[in-house]
């Protein structure tokens, strides 16, 4: 349980550089998955916190003529931060000024990203070897625009180079407003247990907030992760996938103290069908396909789940998946 200090200190807003945010609990940029129909899921219940578009290519952003469909946004989804990866400073400004324009409360860079087609150019986690450009690009990008800039990165390449003390301080000294860090190294992948203990180091050492990540999926690890590492926030991901719920129910117990009850089957039954709706509504045919993962990850916990996702992992049209799903309304409307 969380010591008096703490609850008070999370349940205040959180000052990122000249930005006021109410809510200390964030909900991730995830490629594939927080789009717009997502993140007005998560909104719905955490109208107060920040919420990731998806990682956007830096070079795509400043290139293409057209601004990419990845950094439209809302006028009323705030606040939001567009994330950009890439690894040249001025493509990263272009981009970052484009996305501010579009309405970003803050520009968060991406420093993490595991995936060798990203690597392999100078992107994401390969940049915590690569600590100069990293400092150079949050540098300029800081000069260029009037918003926060902030950085979410790994505590490493690999466990034989975890550098994320120095290169955390590094990214503090070039500017950056918050740091984010995922307690597992490039190598991890997403396996094996997130180091928070680094984390906790990382916060010990740095005087901008340190937002922690990785393996929060409910408001007990929450609370957990935030006591060892005395991070000034959390931010959610894996566990937000087919539970737009999380982000809400830590935001609301830390300012609260009361737990709200989970959602029941038909309730996640219910939000499963107007993901499905308004992905078909924004993307057409290929939400469709793009839905097949997210209603197969809704399937958990209650009567018939596996046979349903079975099911919905195929599907052709909204017609099938609303049929699908309003069957297992009818079978789970009591429970
Ligand atoms: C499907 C998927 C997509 C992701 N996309 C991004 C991304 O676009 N940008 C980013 O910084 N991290 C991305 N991540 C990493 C997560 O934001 C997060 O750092 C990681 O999953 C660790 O948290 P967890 O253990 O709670 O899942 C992605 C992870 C997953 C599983």
């Amino acid at each position: 349980m969380l010591s008096n200090y703490l609850r008070q200190k999370l349940s205040s807003p959180l000052q990122i550089g000249s930005l006021k945010i109410k809510s200390r609990v964030f909900q991730s940029p995830l490629s594939g998955v927080t789009d717009f129909t997502f993140r007005r899921l998560v909104r719905r219940y955490a109208p107060q916190s920040m919420i990731y578009t998806e990682m956007i290519n830096a070079t795509d952003v400043y290139h293409l003529k057209h601004v990419p469909k990845l950094i439209t946004i809302d006028i009323d989804e705030q606040p939001i931060s567009i994330q950009l990866f890439g690894c040249r400073p001025y493509p990263m400004v272009k981009a970052a000024q484009k996305s501010v324009k579009k309405g970003a409360k803050t520009i968060d860079i991406n420093m993490g990203c595991p995936v060798s087609k990203i690597t392999k150019k100078g992107g994401g986690s390969h940049l915590l070897r690569q600590p100069n450009i990293a400092q150079e690009i949050v540098k300029e990008v800081v000069k260029s625009i009037g918003v926060p800039v902030t950085v979410k990165t790994r505590i490493g390449w690999s466990d034989q180079e975890i550098n994320i003390i120095d290169f955390a301080k590094r990214m503090e000294d070039s500017g950056a407003a918050m740091l984010t860090i995922h307690g597992r190294t490039r190598a991890q992948g997403y396996n094996g247990k997130a180091r928070w203990e680094w984390i906790a180091k990382v916060k010990e050492t740095l005087s901008i907030p340190i937002i922690a990540n990785g393996d929060i999926f409910s408001v007990e690890s929450a609370l957990k992760c935030l006591e060892i590492t005395g991070a000034d926030g959390v931010m959610c991901s894996r566990g937000t996938l087919g539970y737009p719920f999380l982000v809400g129910e830590i935001d609301y117990f830390l300012r609260t103290g009361i737990r709200k009850s989970a959602p029941t089957p038909k309730q996640r039954l219910e939000c499963a069908k107007e993901h499905l709706n308004g992905l078909w509504e924004h993307k057409g045919q290929r939400g469709i396909y793009q839905s097949r993962k997210h209603l197969a990850w809704y399937c958990k916990a209650f009567p018939g789940a596996s046979e349903l996702r079975d099911h919905v992992s195929r599907i052709e049209t909204v017609e099938q998946g609303n049929r699908l799903l309003d069957e297992a309304l009818e079978f789970c409307k009591n429970i």
